[in-house]
């Protein structure tokens, strides 16, 4: 059985078991099902159940953590199966804004979301820890400038032992398509990878995603997002630029691990903007 028939069986099960029916296509992204059903009376929600990864681990926690705050509202949720039960939202997502209004956007949210982290969820100074290690090994040597993967260790092993490092719920991967068009509020954040953190590390999906929009003025592309998230936050500026340059390192170290064949473009997206960002 592939994973997605799996996911499909566990999704069959619970649409039994809360009473749930279908109500349009379910989708499929890299690691979840998500498919609308309506519940016993009427309701329009979506069932989203996803393959067992220790990021999604938490997703239901921060979602009730949060309780509808800024977020898609939890309804329902099976930690041991990986499923839970959310209000449905609309498809239309952040991509279609012009970047630096999604950024205003997302930056808005950062203020809400950074509330103080349940005591269940891993700390961000623990994996700062490991990828200092990791971005140690020589064994794993990187396509990407010698000196930029120091830096990325130094920073590392900087908020490693930083107090500040833990403390806050952090959604980890706040980027447009996470975003989408609600009722109760014009947006609502979706698809956490909470962890216990530092809310500048929240800004580097910001700007990875939507790479090919900087059409070559990259410099000018990522400062304007950058500065649209740091000021609508009121976050310090060196602090989210170096988890922003630690993060386009370890995806590089990611991308290399996790795919046979790694996509030389996309790593050269990485670089550029860990550059741009310095700039
Ligand atoms: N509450 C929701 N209402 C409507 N659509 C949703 C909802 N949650 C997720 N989706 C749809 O399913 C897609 C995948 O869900 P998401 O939680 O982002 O998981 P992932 O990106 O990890 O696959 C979203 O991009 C969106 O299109
Ligand atoms: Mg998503």
């Amino acid at each position: 059985m592939t994973w997605l028939e799996e996911l499909a069986e566990v999704a069959r099960d619970l649409r039994e078991e809360w009473a749930l029916t279908p109500d349009g296509e379910p989708t499929n992204g890299r690691t979840a099902l998500v498919h609308p059903v309506r519940t016993a009376d009427g309701r329009p929600t979506v069932l989203k159940v996803v393959r067992p990864h220790w990021e999604a681990e938490h997703e239901a926690l921060a979602l009730q953590t949060w309780g509808g705050r800024g977020v898609v509202r939890l309804l329902r949720a099976d930690p041991r199966r990986f499923a839970i039960l959310l209000e449905r939202l609309h498809t239309e997502d952040l991509s279609g804004l012009w970047d630096v209004q999604a950024c205003e956007i997302v930056g808005g949210f950062y203020r809400r979301l950074h509330v103080p982290a349940p005591p269940q969820l891993r700390t961000l100074s623990d994996q700062a820890a490991r990828w200092e290690r990791e971005l140690g090994e020589k064994e794993r040597r990187l396509p990407v400038p010698p000196r930029m993967v120091e830096q990325a260790r130094s920073i590392a092993r900087d908020f490693a032992k930083d107090g500040a490092t833990d403390g806050r719920l952090i959604h980890t991967d706040l980027h447009f398509e996470n975003v989408l068009r609600g009722d109760r509020e014009e947006w609502l954040v979706i698809d956490p990878k909470p962890l216990s953190g530092d809310p500048h590390y929240e800004v580097a999906p910001m700007l990875w995603n939507r790479f090919d929009e900087y059409a070559g003025r990259i410099r000018d592309g990522v400062r304007m997002r950058f500065f649209a998230l740091v000021d609508t936050a009121e976050l310090d500026e060196d602090r989210a630029r170096a988890w922003a340059v630690l993060r386009l390192v370890v995806n590089v170290k990611g991308e290399l691990e996790d795919n046979p064949t790694p996509d030389k473009d996309w790593i050269t997206a990485m670089i550029s903007v860990a550059k741009a960002v310095q700039d």
